[in-house]
């Protein structure tokens, strides 16, 4: 018809190297485009081996299901053995196919030098900048401004909620208790804020206990949708997903983690994530997503506020205080 007939031999190769493409470079492609996240999703390495084991397999099938096939596809091997193409490309292939193999070998059986587990160091910080250092979480301590400002919302019932638990609220809303429409916080501070409120006399020292309930509210609930499948309901780094690392995800209520960094240490680790490690706390690789990515300031500030008060922590004081 003609088609320009490549055979069976350079047809099973580059569906293979095709293949090979595809899922080494054509997935991360697509998954960008899904996600529309910054960066590729990589498919990894042992997941890319077993495709490749079953396209080998299906190609072998389909190249011995006739004996027409088979003798297709070795006919230019037995030409190139018999020298039939030419000489030197004979000479050039029977001494790089050893070479290669030879090399491989070698480089599986070779020993490695690894360094022992204990020298990871749990809080790398030669690229930590000095800028994060002395930054404070501004949802601990709110200012004189903000708790007016809050008391009037609280007082024109317009009480500004972050958008991810506002659906949430006004289903409680609507299936609770009408009368108390805020009573959805059970904790001491914000009950006594809503009796103030209801009296029409709220001390300022009530409210920014309440505000800071509020915000812990809205944190606790950021951390159990981004952080709780790693780190856990209890915070020990025993969710869902942290069998699944090699480096567990860090259990918080340890007394050798978040309790022994300032702050901005531990911004700045959840703001860079794994990717933004030293290369001190290499080789092993860290899962810890980067949150810059999907997290605003508000959020991650929120949710180390929740992260340390489920923890029962109290993060360390930077050292010039
Ligand atoms: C995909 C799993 C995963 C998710 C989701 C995850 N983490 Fe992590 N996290 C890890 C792993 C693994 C480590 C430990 C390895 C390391 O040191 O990077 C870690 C370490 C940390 C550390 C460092 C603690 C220390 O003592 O240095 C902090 C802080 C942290 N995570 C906070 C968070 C927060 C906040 C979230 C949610 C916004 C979150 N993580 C979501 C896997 C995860």
């Amino acid at each position: 018809m003609g088609m320009l007939r490549i055979g069976r031999f350079w047809s099973v190769i580059i569906t293979f190297v095709l293949l090979y493409a595809l899922i080494k470079w054509g997935i991360p492609a697509v998954s960008r485009e899904v996600t529309d996240l910054p960066f590729p999703l990589p498919v990894p390495g042992t997941l890319i081996f077993f495709y490749m084991v079953l396209v080998t397999i299906a190609l072998f099938l389909i190249t011995t299901f006739s004996d027409e096939g088979m003798e297709e596809f070795v006919r230019p091997i037995r030409k190139l053995l018999r020298g039939e193409y030419s000489k030197t490309a004979r000479a050039a292939v029977l001494i790089v196919v050893p070479l290669l193999a030879g090399w491989q070998v070698y480089d599986l059986t070779v020993p490695k030098i690894e360094l022992p587990s204990s020298l990871r160091i749990q809080h790398p910080s030669s690229n930590f900048p000095k800028k994060f250092e002395e930054l404070k979480n501004p949802f601990a301590n709110p200012g004189e401004a903000e708790v007016t400002a809050f008391i009037e919302q609280a007082e024109a019932e317009e009480i500004a909620w972050i958008e991810q638990v506002q659906e949430d609220i006004e289903r409680w809303q609507e299936e609770g208790d009408a009368d108390n429409p805020l009573a959805f916080i059970p904790t001491a501070p914000w009950k006594k804020f809503l009796a103030e409120l209801e009296d029409g006399d709220v001390k300022l020292a009530t409210a920014k206990a309440a505000l800071l309930e509020k915000n812990l509210f809205e944190g606790r609930a950021l951390y159990a949708m981004n952080c709780r499948p790693c780190h856990g309901d209890s915070v020990a780094g025993d969710g869902p997903m942290a069998d699944g690392f090699k480096l567990r995800p860090i259990n918080f209520t340890d007394n050798g983690t978040i309790e022994t960094i300032v702050e901005g240490y531990t911004f700045w680790r959840v703001r860079n994530g794994g990717p933004g490690l030293p290369t001190e706390a290499t080789p092993w690789d860290s899962a810890m997503p980067e949150w810059k990515v999907s997290l605003t300031e508000e959020e991650r500030w929120k949710i180390i506020l929740a992260e340390y008060d489920l923890a029962e922590k109290t993060p360390r004081i930077p050292e010039s205080h």
